[in-house]
C-alpha cells in the first residue's frame, strides 16, 4: 500500500508523456470479450505502424535474409504452410510456425508456454539460431544506423531504449491481428442463423456433442491449458517432451499448449511438429482416441463417426475461415 502513491505517480507521467500520440482503437470483433492492455505498451497507431515495418523487415536476422514475415503469412493465417519453417541459411528448428491472431486472449506463448507476454516473444526468434540467428545488441546498432527507425522508435516511446522500444513496437502490431468475421462467428456471434448452412451447424453440433469443444472452447478455441492428447507413445522420438521443457516435471511429457482453430483450414500442416497434413487426418486421430500415454487426458476417448459426421465436422472447422482477413493487406 506504501507505493501506492508512487504507482499513481509514475503511472500520471507514463500517461502524460504519450498525451502526444493519440491512442489506437483495436478492432475487437463482434462478440468477443474486452481486453487487458499492458500499461507500458499501449497502442498507438505509430507503435503499431512501425511493428508492423518491423515485422516484415529482414534487418532483424544476422544476415539480413530472414524477418518475421518469412514465416508467418497473414494469408495463411499468419502461419506456414510448411512442416518445419527455415530460417536463417535453410536451418531448420522442430517445430510447426502457429498462426498469430487474437493473440491478445493467449496467456502464455509457444507450445509448450515457455514464454509469458508477447514483448518478450519477439527476441526468442531474433535469437534463435535456426531462426534469425542474431542478438539484441546487434539489432539494436542496425536500428541506431537506420535513417528512419532511430527517431521513430524514440518518438514513440519517447526515453526509452531501442530494445524496449522495438519489441514493445511489434508486439502492439501483433496486438492488432484480430481475426472473427468468418461464417461461425457471423452464425455465432452475431447471430445471423443463415450464415452457416445445414451441414455446418451439424458440424458445429458434432465438435461439441464429441467433446472438442471441451478443449477447444472460447472465441479462440482454446482453454488455454497444456494437453498431452496422445500423439505419440513416446514422445522422445524426436526430442520435442512439450510443457516438461520449461517445468522439468515428467508430469508434463507430451503437454502442448491447446492450438486456436482460427482460419485453421488454411494452416495445415497439423500438430506442433507438423506432422498431420489435413483436416480429415487431425479428425481421424482424435476419433482414434490416440495413442496410450500416462499422462494422456482422460477426455481423449475413442468415438465411432460415420463418413457423413466426419464431412460435417470438417465443413465446421472450414467455416472458421474469415476471408476478410486473410485476404486484407499487411
Ligand atoms: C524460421 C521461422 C520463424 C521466424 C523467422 C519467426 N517465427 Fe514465430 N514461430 C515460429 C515457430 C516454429 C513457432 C513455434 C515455436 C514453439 O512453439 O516453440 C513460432 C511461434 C511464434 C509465436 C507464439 C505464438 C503462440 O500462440 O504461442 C509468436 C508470437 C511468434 N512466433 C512471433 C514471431 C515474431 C514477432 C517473429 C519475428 C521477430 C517471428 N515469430 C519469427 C517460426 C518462426
Ligand atoms: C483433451 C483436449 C482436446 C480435445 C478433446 C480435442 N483437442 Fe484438438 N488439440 C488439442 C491439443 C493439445 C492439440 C495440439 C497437440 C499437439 O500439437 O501435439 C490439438 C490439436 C488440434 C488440431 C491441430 C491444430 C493446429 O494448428 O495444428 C486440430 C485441427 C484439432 N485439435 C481439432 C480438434 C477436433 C476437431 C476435436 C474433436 C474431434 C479435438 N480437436 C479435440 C486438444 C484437444
Amino acid at each position: 500500500m506504501r507505493y501506492l502513491p508512487l504507482l499513481f505517480l509514475s503511472l500520471l507521467l507514463l500517461s502524460s508523456c504519450q498525451k502526444e500520440e493519440k491512442s489506437y482503437a483495436l478492432d475487437l470483433p463482434p462478440g468477443f470479450p474486452e481486453v487487458d492492455l499492458p500499461e507500458d505498451n499501449l497502442p498507438t497507431p505509430l507503435r503499431v505502424e512501425l511493428g508492423k515495418r518491423l515485422f516484415f523487415d529482414p534487418i532483424l536476422s544476422r544476415d539480413s535474409s530472414i524477418s518475421c514475415g518469412s514465416c508467418h503469412f497473414r494469408r495463411l493465417g499468419f502461419a506456414d504452410d510448411k512442416v518445419i519453417s527455415p530460417g536463417i541459411e535453410g536451418r531448420l528448428g522442430f517445430r510447426n510456425a502457429p498462426i498469430l491472431t487474437n493473440l491478445i486472449y493467449r496467456e502464455n506463448f509457444f507450445f509448450d508456454g515457455g514464454v509469458p507476454n508477447l514483448e518478450l516473444q519477439v527476441v526468442a526468434p531474433v535469437e534463435d539460431e535456426n531462426e534469425m540467428d542474431f542478438h539484441l545488441g546487434g539489432v539494436v546498432e542496425r536500428l541506431a544506423r537506420h535513417p528512419e527507425y532511430a527517431a521513430l522508435l524514440e518518438k514513440a516511446y519517447p526515453g526509452k531504449p531501442l530494445t524496449f522500444a522495438f519489441t514493445r513496437a511489434i508486439a502492439s502490431y501483433e496486438r492488432t491481428l484480430l481475426t472473427g468475421q468468418s461464417a461461425f462467428d457471423r452464425y455465432y456471434y452475431q447471430g445471423d442463423s443463415n450464415a452457416l448452412d445445414s451441414q455446418e451447424k451439424r458440424g458445429w453440433q458434432l465438435f461439441q456433442d464429441k467433446g472438442c469443444r471441451d478443449c477447444h472452447s472460447g472465441p479462440n478455441f482454446s482453454n488455454e491449458e497444456f494437453i498431452n492428447i496422445g500423439l505419440y507413445a513416446d514422445y522422445d522420438y524426436n526430442g520435442d517432451s512439450g510443457r516438461r521443457r520449461v517445468t522439468a516435471l515428467d508430469s508434463d511429457i507430451g503437454k502442448f499448449k491447446v492450438p486456436s482453430l482460427r482460419n485453421i483450414a488454411l494452416t495445415a500442416p497439423y500438430m506442433h511438429d507438423g506432422s498431420m497434413q489435413s483436416l480429415e487426418e487431425v479428425v481421424d486421430f482424435f476419433a482414434s482416441g490416440g495413442e496410450a500415454h500416462f499422462n494422456k487426458s482422460p477426455q481423449m476417448q475413442a468415438f465411432a463417426l460415420s463418413a457423413q459426421e466426419k464431412a460435417d465436422l470438417i465443413a465446421f472447422l472450414e467455416s472458421l475461415t474469415d476471408w476478410e482477413f486473410v485476404q486484407g493487406t499487411d
